[in-house]
This record gives structure tokens, C-alpha cells and sequence, in this order.
């Protein structure tokens, strides 16, 4: 069994007061096997946005696994933009971009979404579609397999037409022949479960797609800060969001997946 703290969307510089402790001392508390941290560390990718975003890290309990966000590429000075767009997230928070991380249990895959050209929704790359094949198909049976990204592949329930990932559908269609089964992401500030393949219905495997709000920024869209706590305890996946409710981070909503055969079936 594996524990896995989804955090999402902090955008240091934009934090609620009092909600980065409250968080450090919850997860102090859950103490999660690893932690995920799905992108838009920052808001405008300032260097003391990044410093605090980077302290806020370290305190964190490891392992992490890290992806950057829209936000953490520079968008109105254009020469950093497209000339070194990641400096500063590679200088304060991780030298990697597609970090990887894996035990005898897990093994999670985060890929860089976020891009100087498509700023907002994001992409991926023909070479990053080939590493996540070689690492994930590479990994012995029996680990569960996760990837991570900023930007999210199926769409909340009330969105008819949502922006996709460039190269979407085919990092997804790797992700299903390498048996990947769970996907994390943030951008939309928004949390929900779905199947994949309500969105795209010609995947051949069945994946959890899970969103996750914003833990502790003031940019929320309708609903309160929260995160994400998943159990992985195959064939079951419990998704527990914890929201803040003005004194702590209290269990809300949860859902419970069961895979039967090929299929992961909501429960609840
Ligand atoms: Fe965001
Ligand atoms: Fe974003």
C-alpha cells in the first residue's frame, strides 16, 4: 500500500496566510509516501516566488515528485520566455523537469507540460513520449504507475470543450500500452475524478484521471483550498480530498475505485 499527497497549484505569491503551515502540519501528520505537486508553483515566476516555493519544499516530507506549470515560465518579459524559460524553476526548484520516481511499489512519472509558445495549455514532446515509454514500459509487473502533469487530459463534467494538451492523446496512448493507471494534474484549480476515457474514448485501458485544487493560493475558482490524499492498495484507490475549512485541512469528498478485470469501477 502507498500513500500519495497530491498538491497542486500553490502560486507563491499569490498564498493564503496561515494555509502553508496548516498544510506542512497535516501532511506532517499524514505522512504520505511520497508527494506530488502538480505545477504553478509560482505566479508570475519571480525569483522570490520561487525561494518561497522552494522553502515550502524542504519542508515537505520526501520523496517529491515535481512538475512546473504555465505559471512557472516567465509570460510577459518574452525574452526569458522563449530563450531560457525554465531557468529559474531549474535554479530554485528542480535541475530535472520530468522527474521520476519509483520503489517496489509505485512508480511515478512527472513530464513538463508547460511551454513558452502554447503559455496557457500546454504540450508535449515527441522525445518526451519516447522516455516515458522506455522508462515506464521498462518497469518489472506489478508496479503501479503513475504519471504527472500540470496540465490535465479530461476536462471537468461541465466542460464541453476544453483546450487539450498538444500531443495529448498520444502521451496518453503510451501511458495505456505501459499500464499506466492513474493520472495526476492541477491548471484548472478545480478538483474531480473521472475515467479517461469518458474523454477519449479510444484508449484502450482504463485510467483514473484525479484533479486537484489549489492547496493554499487565493486564486480559487468557487470552491476551497484542498489537496489530494490517494491510497493505493491495489485493486482498491481511495481519493480522499482534504479541504480547508477556515481552522485545517478536514477530509471533504471521497471516492473509491476497484479495478476489476481490465476496468476501474467508481464504487463511490
Ligand atoms: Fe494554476
Ligand atoms: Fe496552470
Amino acid at each position: 500500500m502507498r500513500t500519495i499527497a497530491h498538491l497542486s497549484d500553490l502560486h507563491f505569491g499569490t498564498e493564503d496566510l496561515g494555509l502553508e503551515e496548516a498544510l506542512l502540519q497535516d501532511l506532517a501528520a499524514v505522512q504520505p509516501s511520497v508527494v506530488v505537486v502538480s505545477g504553478d508553483l509560482t505566479q508570475r515566476a519571480r525569483r522570490s516566488e520561487f525561494a518561497a516555493a522552494r522553502a515550502f519544499l524542504h519542508r515537505l516530507p520526501a520523496p517529491r515528485v515535481v512538475v512546473p506549470g504555465n505559471h512557472d515560465i516567465p509570460l510577459l518579459d518574452v525574452f526569458r520566455r522563449f530563450l531560457s524559460p525554465l531557468a529559474r524553476y531549474h535554479e530554485f526548484i528542480d535541475p530535472e523537469a520530468d522527474p521520476f520516481f519509483h520503489d517496489e511499489e509505485i512508480a511515478l512519472q512527472g513530464i513538463n507540460t508547460a511551454r513558452s509558445s502554447t503559455w496557457k495549455d500546454g504540450r508535449i514532446s515527441e522525445a518526451q513520449i519516447i522516455a516515458l515509454r522506455a522508462r515506464l514500459c521498462a518497469l518489472p509487473e506489478g508496479r503501479f504507475k503513475v504519471m504527472v502533469t500540470h496540465h490535465p487530459f479530461a476536462p471537468p463534467a461541465r466542460d464541453p470543450a476544453p483546450p487539450m494538451v498538444g500531443r495529448g492523446l498520444r502521451a496518453l496512448e503510451a501511458a495505456a500500452d505501459c499500464g499506466v493507471e492513474l493520472l495526476l494534474a492541477g491548471h484548472l484549480h478545480e478538483g474531480y475524478t473521472a475515467d479517461v476515457r469518458t474523454t477519449h474514448v479510444s484508449l484502450q485501458r482504463s485510467m483514473i484521471v484525479v484533479q486537484a485544487g489549489t492547496a493554499i493560493s487565493r486564486r480559487r475558482r468557487g470552491e476551497p483550498n484542498a489537496y489530494n490524499l490517494i491510497t493505493v492498495d491495489p485493486p482498491r484507490l481511495h481519493l480522499q480530498v482534504k479541504a480547508w475549512t477556515g481552522r485545517a485541512f478536514e477530509p471533504a469528498a471521497a471516492t473509491e475505485y476497484r479495478k476489476e478485470g481490465p476496468e476501474w469501477r467508481r464504487q463511490s
